[in-house]
Parts: C-alpha cells; structure tokens; sequence
C-alpha cells in the first residue's frame, strides 16, 4: 500500500484502557503488560515513545473509547510534549478515530493500524506484500469514514469537514476494487504452492514447523539446525535480527537429523498478543503450511520476564489456526541469559537451549528425531558394488553415510514412497 501510518521516529503517546467491571475485563488481562508489548510493537513501527497514559474506567466509551475528559487531558499533554500521534491499546472503530481526532487534533493509530503497519514494512515476497496490502484495505473499507488521507485538516487547521460522500463513494469502491484484484493474484500464487505441497507430501519427508512469540529466536533457531545439511550454503540461511516480527516470509528449508535422516523445517511469523483478524485471515494461507507439520517446536524466550504471556498468545493463535493438539516441543531458548533453568509443568516436553551458544542444541536435534520417529520409516538396504550409481542417485536426494561388507553397500534411510518401489530388491 502505498502510504504506511507512520514516519519514522514519529513521537507518540500510548493510551490503554483498563477496564475495571470484572464482568467485563478477563482475569488474565494485565494492562501493564500489554502496555509494554505496545511499547515494543511502537518501536518495531520506528516511533518514539514519549508517554504512557492509562485509564482506569468501568466499561468503554462509544463515543471516544475512553472518557472524553480524560481525552482532553491528554490533547494537552500531547501538545505540551510535541507529540506526533496518539496510539491506542486496542482497535476502534472509525467513528471513534474521527471523534478522537475532532477532539485531540492529533493523528489516532490504535493498535490493529500499527500491527498493520510494521508488516508492511516487513514483507519482501509478493505474496508477503499482497496479504499484508489486503489486510490493510479491510480494515480500511468499515473507516473510510473515520480516517482522512492526509490530515491538513488538523495539522494545518484548514476545513473542518471529513470527505464528501461522493468521495467517500469513489473511495469505497477503488478499495473494493482492490481487494478483488489481490485476491485474485493471491489466488494465483496459492495454488503453485498447493501443488508443490502435494508433491512434497507424496516424498515422505517429514516436516517441523517452529512457531512462538515475535523475538523469541527461532529463525536464529532454524539457522543451526540447518547448517547439518549436505545441501547448506550461507544463501539458505533466514534473516535474523533483533525486531518484531523480522520473519514474515516462510520457506521449508532442508535439515537433518543425528541419524541422517533428512526432514524439512518451516519457520513462521512470530506472534503477538491480539494480531489483527485480518491479519490472521491474511496469513493463514502461510500459516497453511504449519497445518501439515508433523511436529511443533514452540520456540520461547527464556529471558523474557514476560513468557508466561507470551505462551499464552502464541497458543491462542495456534488454536485459532486449528492446530494446537499438533504434537509439540516447548524449547526455552537464549538460556546464555538466564541464571535458572525453571521447570514449567504446565508445558511438557520441553528443553533449554541457546541457538547462541550451541547449548544443548545437540539434545535439541535427538528430541526432534524421537518425535518424528513415528513418521520416518527406516529402510535398510544392501547394494551390489555393482550397482553403485544406486548409491550415487540415492546421495543426491537422501543424507546419509554408507557402510559396507563383503557383499556390497550397507545404507540406512528413509525413503520416500516411490523409491521404495523402485529399490525394493535391495531391501533387506
Ligand atoms: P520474529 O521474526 O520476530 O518472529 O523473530 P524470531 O523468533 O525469528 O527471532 P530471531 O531468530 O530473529 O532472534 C531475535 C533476537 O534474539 C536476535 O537478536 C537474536 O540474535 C537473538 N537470539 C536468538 N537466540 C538467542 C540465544 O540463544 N541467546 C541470545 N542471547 N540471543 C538470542
């Protein structure tokens, strides 16, 4: 899309509500912490974060979504501290983004707007680029009425009205229009990789898929695991940085296992408490590839003080995908950090690691191998001398290292279906 929400370094004040009715607010919610996750989803979106304000209220307001003194107060301290924007802890509607604006005279971003926003900057693929551009115009499409385009209006105080309906019809439209077109396009793009999942799924080989909050370290994590590979070059290697949601863009990457058999290892975007509906839906069809897993790995961040919470989110949205019976690893990674290593019950298996400093990476990679034990079928076979460009083609599809006696070569490896058929006289 072509306008992101924000500049970069753009100061802002963040607004939570806390909402005091215990009918109304959930037990598990913490204001502060979700605060301070949108402190962090702030910076990912390059903005500077000035302030914190948090109101305690018995239910929300229609109107103004907080109370309309309280919106007041903080126009002015806002204004007092030379701030950009104001972003809110939740989504509104578009009549609340007009009002607020009416009010405040300062652009509004809740947080659905900034989530948006920093995949957008984040996607590289088309089809990276085409989900988050289509999440974008659906939340737009209800809040044509409530956003403006450029905000002359407030910022230079011309004019007091939002767009004319004509405006607002032709808008609607174009949107509309555009959403048809990506989700043509999309369509397009799903199905080449329908049938390149069909033709995997036929090869046999298993496939792990690593999943968990935004930051935790799994793109770091595939990194190791990979590097085993016959087929490894630096090329293959995920991008890794130290920002939310770095991962946006997936792809099954081939690892291997101590015993040499070969399994595919997917990474996907990381999580964040409340992702937009939108998104979801958007990302669904990456996410597609994670239904066929065989194994979870639920990659946590052991030295983030929030990591109950952020287990929590990372299994609301797996069940929200429908995958959360998936047999699963809990792997507490960046264990360099942390001076104890705390049994959580509630979530079994797991293990500590640090993809930093190869800690039990090693233990890591024979507790993915014991689970996937039950997918792989492990075929011995004995080839003739005589036949060994057997060997040589199984070496190009397959990793693993040949024995051998008197009688020619002795291999191990799981094969795929239809060089089971094609080998079967060499099975032993
Ligand atoms: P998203 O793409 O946002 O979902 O992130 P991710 O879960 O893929 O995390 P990523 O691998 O990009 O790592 C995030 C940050 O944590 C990077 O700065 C890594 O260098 C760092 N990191 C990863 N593993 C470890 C670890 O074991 N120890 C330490 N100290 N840092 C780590």
């Amino acid at each position: 899309m072509e306008n992101n929400i924000m500049d970069s370094k753009e100061k802002m004040i963040l607004v939570g509500l806390n909402i005091t009715d215990y009918k109304k607010n959930s037990s598990d919610f913490d204001i502060d912490q979700s605060m301070k996750e949108l402190e962090e989803l702030a910076e990912a979106a390059g903005g500077e974060v000035l302030g914190v304000v948090i109101q305690n209220k018995s239910n929300y307001d229609v109107t103004y979504y907080l109370g309309k003194g309280k919106a007041e107060e903080i126009a002015e301290y806002a204004q007092n501290l030379e701030a950009d924007a104001v972003v809110f802890n939740e989504e509104l509607s578009g009549a609340q983004i007009r009002n607020l604006e009416d009010l405040m005279q300062i652009k509004i971003i809740d947080r659905t707007a900034l989530i948006l926003d920093i995949f957008a900057k984040r996607a590289i693929t088309k089809e990276g680029r085409l989900q988050v551009e289509l999440a974008q115009y659906k939340y737009r499409l209800p809040r044509l009425i409530g956003m403006r385009k450029d905000l002359s209006r407030i910022t230079g105080g011309i004019g007091s009205k939002g767009p004319g309906e004509k405006k607002l019809e032709t808008d609607r439209r174009h949107i509309q229009d555009k959403i048809h077109d990506i989700m043509q396009e999309l369509k397009e793009i799903t199905g080449n990789r329908e049938t390149q999942r069909a033709r995997r799924l036929k090869s046999n080989i298993p496939i792990v898929a690593l999943v968990g909050y935004t930051n935790a370290g799994k793109s770091t994590i595939l990194n190791e695991l990979i590097k085993s590979h016959k087929d490894y070059s630096e090329e293959k290697k995920v991008f890794v940085k130290d920002m939310l949601f770095a991962t946006l863009d997936t792809a099954l990457r081939k690892a291997v296992l101590p015993s040499k058999k070969e399994y595919l290892i997917t990474d996907t975007v990381g999580f964040v408490s409340d992702l937009p509906h939108h998104l979801i839906e958007a990302f669904k069809a990456t996410l597609e590839e994670v239904k066929y897993a065989d194994v979870f790995l639920h990659i946590i961040d052991a030295s983030n003080p929030n990591l109950e919470l952020q287990i929590q989110t990372t299994e609301q949205v797996l069940k929200e995908l429908g995958v959360a019976e998936k047999e699963m690893l809990y792997v507490f990674n960046k264990a360099d950090l942390i001076e104890y290593e705390i049994p959580y019950k509630a979530v079994e298996p797991s293990i500590y690691v640090s993809a930093k400093t190869g800690y039990n990476m090693h233990e890591l990679e024979e507790k993915i191998e014991k689970m996937l034990s039950g997918v792989i079928t492990i075929t011995k076979l004995l080839i003739p001398f005589a036949n060994a460009d057997v060997v040589n083609s199984l070496h190009k599809k397959y990793n693993f290292e040949e024995q051998y006696d008197e009688n020619g070569f002795i291999i191990e490896v799981g094969l795929d279906e239809e060089d089971t058929g094609r080998y079967r006289k060499f099975i032993v």
